[in-house]
């Protein structure tokens, strides 16, 4: 028997709205586009405007690139420091160290794993030019010190908020706060096009960036002037990438941002019930659960995680988990201990909580389809797991 085959929960299932074939069939036998930058891209852009408030929306080939663009937008170069978490997926730090720009790594906070924004102000040196918030999880960052100490320095913010896509912070959509928002389609996220992104550009005065978007997007030309026939010509202007998807991904992801909002309702409500089923084992002091900050933050249920004792607790819970069929797994290996981020990054300060946490933390299954008896079956091999 394989190991596939012994999995009756898996840790993620990729969830399938229904009408991406048609959508796909659409855009390529009916409009007869395949390449970038056709009716279902617009479509994903309106979408993404109309429902996140009104940020510039452009579809990338994934939230890396989305965070690759924000560093060329951005205009990060050696000699510049941006901050951000240890505790983060590679492309929040590899994007600006491409652009030969030093990663600073700073700790979380403990409730929300997320930077802690007491120590920022510590890691601002006269070479910084950004802080790159990550709300984990699809819980909320603290934005409006984040703002705050950014608008203080002159910095750029840009939100890594591949995670977050309709969670809020008072009230305000994630991605849409900073100067620029980056989200993520892969298709461990709640809304997928197999890999995909968006890159939201919020701040529409200062830098030009909605124009310099436009250019950065299309591999660094002026395409769109020219097909607005405002240019005579079609020419190499600025430094940019192949960022925009094609037509079959911007037709699948169409699909499925018709169910964002019952996706992220159902994944609250999936979380709420394990925080309900596992609450017992952590007031007998066995776990930690994810704290919620209070009403100013409305995740969109993206993970859901525990904490456990140690990191061997976590590894034999792991094991006793898979032995039921149950996938459970861990998370970052916090990018400050590891060899790329100790080459390309500097720490400011200790990490005892990144380090702390990234041990310990296990995330449980979670996925739109998942029923509630699924949960309750997870949450009772854990409970087996610790009492017996
Ligand atoms: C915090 C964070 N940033 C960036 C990314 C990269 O997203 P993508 O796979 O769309 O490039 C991920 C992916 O999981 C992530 O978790």
């Amino acid at each position: 028997m394989t190991n596939s085959s012994r999995i009756k929960i898996p840790f993620n299932k990729p969830f399938i709205a229904g009408n991406e074939l048609r959508y796909i069939t659409d855009a390529v036998i009916t409009n007869g586009h395949t390449s970038g930058g056709g009716d279902f891209t617009q479509k994903c852009h309106s979408w993404l405007v109309r429902n996140l408030c009104g940020s510039a929306a452009f579809l990338t080939n994934s939230c890396t690139a989305a965070l690759e663009m924000s560093a060329i937008l951005c205009d990060l170069r050696p000699g510049d420091e941006v901050i951000m978490p240890s505790f983060t997926f590679v492309s929040t730090a590899n994007a600006f160290a491409l652009r030969g720009a030093r990663p600073v790594f700073v700790d979380i906070r403990r409730d929300t794993l997320n930077i802690d924004e007491m120590l920022i102000p510590s890691a601002v040196t006269p070479i910084t030019k950004a802080i790159v918030p990550v709300h984990y999880g699809g819980v909320a960052c603290e934005m409006d010190m984040i703002m705050q100490i950014a608008s203080a320095n002159g910095l750029f913010v840009i939100e890594d908020a591949a995670q977050a896509l309709l969670s809020t912070y008072k009230s305000k959509f994630l991605g849409t706060i900073g100067d620029i928002g980056c989200l993520s389609f892969h298709e461990t996220k709640n809304v997928i096009s197999g890999e995909g992104g968006a890159i939201l550009i919020n701040n529409k005065m200062e830098h030009n960036l909605v124009d310099k978007a436009e250019i950065v997007w299309e591999k660094g030309t002026n395409r769109k002037a020219f097909v607005e026939g405002s240019t005579e010509k079609y020419t190499w202007v600025q430094l940019g990438s192949s960022f925009l998807p094609s037509e079959i991904a911007a037709a699948f992801l169409y699909a499925q941002l018709e169910y964002a909002h019952e996706i992220a309702h159902s994944r609250r409500r999936l979380t709420s019930l394990y925080l309900e089923i596992l609450k017992p084992l952590e007031d007998s002091g066995f776990i930690k659960l994810p704290q919620i900050p209070g009403s100013d933050f409305n995740s969109n249920g993206h993970l859901f995680y525990l904490l456990a004792s140690n990191i061997r607790e976590r590894s034999n819970l792991i094991d006793f988990l898979a032995r039921r069929g149950i996938m459970a797994v861990f998370h970052y290996v916090p990018l400050h201990s590891s060899p790329a981020g100790r080459k390309y990054g500097r720490v400011a300060g200790d990490l005892p909580v990144t380090d702390d946490i990234s041990s310990r933390l296990l995330r449980l299954p979670l996925y739109f389809e998942m029923k509630d008896n699924d949960v309750e079956i997870v949450s009772e091999a854990v409970q087996e797991f610790y009492t017996g």
